[in-house]
């Protein structure tokens, strides 16, 4: 159920009625304060004006000829052309029942497409990061609310897996297989690349057997990929366990990292060179863009193959961006990268777009985010400024979290301790990025984040288990609860419409890959049901009739919170 969708198309057909265009916006929107209704509609000012007609005029007549008969129970006009809308009760606890009765809460499936997105992607033998995090939890609540919407979604897991430090990582994994029975464990794998990069540095007889491999490697010899694949594997089975451990659906099968498309780039430069894009420029190949200019107004040069012949990061993104569409077939291709790379993948894209590998038709997005600052505004990192890896982080997280639980619950069983930890401290971390407009830097806040007040996950997974509580001390089987829902009182009616805003807030989400409107949504949902609660009794409802209609009402706002923050990729308990 989409009830802005259903009056926008309802004004509209009246809008043209009236004289207006086709193309018309009818502008619905929920009313900010309850005193304007549940929606209203705000596009007749700009007609009024384009027409010259007067806006009053033109909303009455909106109103005239407006049908909501069922749907609305009251339509007034506020000056200068506003148009308040209040639904009826009745039709709204249709809605509801109906949503009850449906699996996927009342959200109407999108007409399926294929949709590419591009996240996480860590590099090999490099220790994830905190800005791994950003792109990691924010594209998987974007993947997850995709797949629920119906659409194919491919996740595609652009892992740095390519490039010239390969040689002399190869050449470090040799030594450290000679030198030791056991295999190497990769323990710590920010120590390896530095050992690696030491002895390369240092030593000229392995910087030479480094430099031969990335050679050899290029040209696919046997021992070198295999090497190579053990690095790949060694890493990603160590983020594996952070992806793991942070709810996130990824998979080793979800890995297609820079190396896929090596095999490509000699064909995308012979393409480009053909197609009078690229041309050759002291010793490179570079493509010239108008559309990018430097500070002397001189269009932007964009190597795509270097001197010594090798290719570049954003070579590897006109190829993958090609195979994308062309391979996998992408209806939609959506990218989870940081705002510092922005400038790369429009260079990259405006390639694309110019040698027809992805048609226009075919929407390429960067869905791009800010920076983790600390608490003085900075950049987040150590106390000796080095940055900080994701699992330290994390450790941290449920530390803190199985500190605040125990203090509340201390005679909890170790065990459920821990799970419980897990949930509130991973579901905190996730849950303080998620709820932030991504565009923009934040700064993280132990604090904030586990407050059991405000925004939060803890807040969140509280409001849910206290209704699951109720349902439970209820006695009542949920199947069994009968009855029809019935709305009275002005709380339980505003309850009711947030309800059935499920739907507008995802498809926002999925349209924008912005989870913070869901959590806004979830959050404001968890108040008005708070609100209801203190006035309407549920369990002590005066009679039985209300009680079930009330209990009905507790039952669809936990399974949409439930439901809403699992979009999010954050876990629920039924105590804590
Ligand atoms: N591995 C890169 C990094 O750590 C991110 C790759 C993003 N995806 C892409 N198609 N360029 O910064």
């Amino acid at each position: 159920m989409n009830i802005r969708i259903l009056i926008s198309n309802k004004i509209k057909q009246v809008l043209v009625a009236a004289g207006a265009s086709t193309d018309c916006e009818a502008q619905v929107r929920p009313s900010a304060k309850s005193q304007y209704g549940d929606y209203q509609v705000n596009g007749v000012m700009a007609l009024a004006k384009q027409h010259g007609w007067r806006p009053r005029a033109l909303a009455e007549k909106v109103v005239g000829l407006l049908d909501l008969n069922g749907i609305a129970c009251k339509i007034n006009i506020a000056d200068p052309g506003f148009i308040n809308i209040f639904l009826e009760p009745h039709w709204l606890a249709q809605q509801l029942t109906e949503a009850l009765a449906s699996p996927r809460l009342g959200v109407t499936s999108a007409v399926p497409q294929t949709i590419v997105v591009d996240y996480s992607a860590p590099n090999i033998a490099k220790e994830m990061h905190v800005g791994h995090l950003r792109s990691t939890i924010i594209g998987d609540a974007s993947v997850r609310t995709l797949t629920f919407l119906g659409h194919n979604v491919i996740r595609a897991n652009h892992v740095g897996d390519w490039g010239t430090q390969f040689g002399m990582l190869i050449a470090y994994l040799e030594k450290v297989q000679k030198n030791s029975e056991a295999d190497m464990q990769l323990s710590s794998i920010e120590n390896f690349y530095r050992a690696a990069k030491h002895h390369y540095d240092e030593e000229p007889s392995f910087a030479e057997r480094a430099r031969s491999y990335v050679v050899k490697l290029q040209v696919g010899d046997e021992y070198c990929r295999r090497m190579w694949r053990h690095l790949v594997d060694l890493t990603m089975a160590k983020n594996q366990q952070t992806y793991d451990l942070l709810n996130v659906t990824l998979k080793r099968n979800d890995v297609m990292g820079e190396s896929l498309y090596n095999a490509m780039l000699p064909g995308i430069v012979a393409d480009l060179k053909a197609k009078g894009l690229a041309v050759e420029s002291k010793g490179a190949i570079v493509v010239f863009l108008e559309e990018f200019k430097n500070k002397d107004g001189e269009p932007i040069g964009v190597v795509i193959q270097k001197k010594d012949s090798a290719y570049l990061y954003t070579t590897t993104d006109i190829a993958c961006a090609k195979y994308r569409y062309e391979t996998l077939k992408a209806d939609r291709i959506i990218y989870y990268i940081d705002s510092r790379q922005h400038q790369h993948l429009m260079q990259a894209w405006t390639i694309v777009r110019k040698a027809n590998y992805v048609p226009e038709s075919v929407p390429i997005e960067h869905h791009m985010f800010g920076m983790m600052l600390g608490k003085d505004g900075k950049p987040f990192k150590t106390r000796a400024g080095g940055v900080i890896k994701l699992t330290e982080l994390l450790d941290e997280a449920l530390e803190r979290a199985r500190r605040i639980i125990s203090v509340k619950n201390p005679t909890m069983e170790a065990n459920e301790l821990e799970r419980i930890a897990q949930v509130i401290g991973i579901g905190a971390v996730k849950y303080a990025d998620l709820s932030k407009n991504r565009t923009t830097d934040y700064i993280f806040n132990w604090d904030n984040m586990l407050s059991f007040e405000g925004n939060t996950a803890p807040y969140m997974q509280y409001a849910y288990t206290r209704i699951a509580s109720i349902l439970k001390r209820s006695y009542q089987d949920e199947q069994q609860l009968n009855g029809h829902i019935k709305l009275e009182a002005k709380q339980e009616i505003q309850l009711a419409v947030r309800l059935l805003q499920l739907e507008e807030a995802i498809v926002t989400v999925a349209r924008h890959g912005t989870p913070h409107v869901l959590c806004a949504y979830l959050y404001d949902l968890a108040m008005l049901f708070s609100v209801f609660y203190e006035t309407c009794p549920i369990l002590n409802a005066q009679n039985d009739t209300l009680r079930q209609s009330r209990l009905q009402l507790a039952l669809l706002t936990a399974r949409i919170l439930k439901q809403g923050l699992e979009l999010l990729g954050i876990e629920t308990v039924e105590r804590m």
